[in-house]
């Protein structure tokens, strides 16, 4: 008998991106809808929440009907509904959750949540159709830094953490700092072309005790100092040489950790995943370091790094083949860990 193609609905609204999709099989994207509210929250400097959630609710029924019908299938057609619950803004969540909850419950199909995180990591299996477990993942997005092994489908060992800031939020306070704009890590990757990253030599920091660990909250006060000591004697900073000596210093930290990862955890399979992975310097610098090193190297596209849809549905088939359903009490957990089942 021919095995039937799973299709999954999935909605993410953790953030500032009200997106669905329809993914057939976990890898196959049949439809990939993202509206942005990257406009409104410029406007303010950072994502503000309270718009975020008002913005989700006006847009999400939009989404999910055009996602739908892209895809050229009906509710019925579809197997289940996938839903990021966490981690996230808890207001945005609760717009993607009420809403998947609610599908579920009038057209009959079966809930699955979804760790966010888990979507990211999952945008690899959408982009690299040989790629399967075991490999190391690289997670660096605005709200999170980390080293995962991906033992499994859906079975992640955090091996290394952010103390503080996540890469991405030092982009975004850095891009400020030099009057970029939010959201500030395209925006540095794309001056940092203009620059000279061996300029000015910014710490690479490593934590005690914990060598895959990270801490960026140093260099960004380093950077700030900078600017400071520079303003105070009246010196004109190179922005360009500032944004990519900052960039460089991330890099680097991220690039030997994630190789060491491998090392010495002896996988020769390293994915990127989370906003942050579209940052040209760090996919250039993973290109070159793994080749070296004789690591497969995974990336997904610059819009399946991104907050979006498809890596939902993505991590929602995997969840979906194993059994996993979730009740219509499920609810927006803003702190929801890796590998955490609720
Ligand atoms: O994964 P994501 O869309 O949202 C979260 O889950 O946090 O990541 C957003 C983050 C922001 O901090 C943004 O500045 C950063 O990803 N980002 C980048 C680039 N594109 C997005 N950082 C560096 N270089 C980029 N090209
Ligand atoms: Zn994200």
């Amino acid at each position: 008998m021919e095995k039937k193609d799973i299709l999954i609905l999935a909605i993410e609204s953790s953030c500032d991106e009200t997106a669905a999709a329809v993914v057939k099989n976990g890898r196959e994207v049949l439809s990939n809808i993202i509206s942005s509210q990257i406009d409104i929250h410029t406007l303010y400097g950072g994502v503000v929440p309270e718009i975020a959630s008002r913005k989700h609710v006006e847009r999400i029924n939009q989404v999910i009907k055009e996602a739908l019908s892209e895809a050229k299938v009906s509710l019925e057609e579809i197997d289940a509904i996938g839903v990021t619950y966490g981690p996230g803004l808890v207001g945005a969540l609760l717009v993607g959750v009420s809403t998947a909850k609610a599908l579920a419950f009038g057209a009959e199909k079966p809930l699955v949540g979804v760790h966010h995180i888990e979507g990211h990591i999952s945008a690899n299996y959408i982009c690299h159709n040989e790629l399967e477990p075991p490999f190391i993942c690289l997670v660096v997005s605005g709200g999170h830094t980390h080293l995962v092994v991906v033992n499994d489908y859906g079975e992640y060992e955090v091996i290394g953490r952010t103390r503080d800031d996540a890469a991405g939020e030092a982009f975004d306070k850095v891009a400020r700092a030099i009057g970029l704009g939010y959201p500030g890590g395209p925006k540095i990757d794309k001056l940092s072309k203009e620059g000279n990253m061996n300029a000015i030599e910014f710490p690479r920091a490593s934590v005690a005790g914990a060598p895959l660990d990270f801490s960026f909250s140093g260099l960004k006060s380093a950077v700030l100092n900078y600017i400071n000591s520079c303003k105070m004697k009246d010196i004109e900073y190179n922005k360009a040489d500032v944004a990519a000596s900052f960039q460089k210093a991330v890099v680097d930290v991220l690039v030997s950790h994630a190789i060491n990862a491998c090392n010495e955890r002896k996988i020769n399979k390293l994915a990127i995943a989370g906003g942050v992975a579209a940052n040209t310097g760090i996919r250039n610098a993973l290109v070159e370091e793994c080749k070296r090193s004789n690591i497969q190297f995974f990336s997904p596209s610059n819009i399946l790094c991104t907050d979006n849809a498809a890596m939902i549905g993505s991590a929602a088939y995997y969840e979906y083949i194993k059994g996993v359903r979730h009740g219509y009490d499920l609810n927006a957990v803003p702190g929801l860990k890796l590998g955490e089942r609720l």
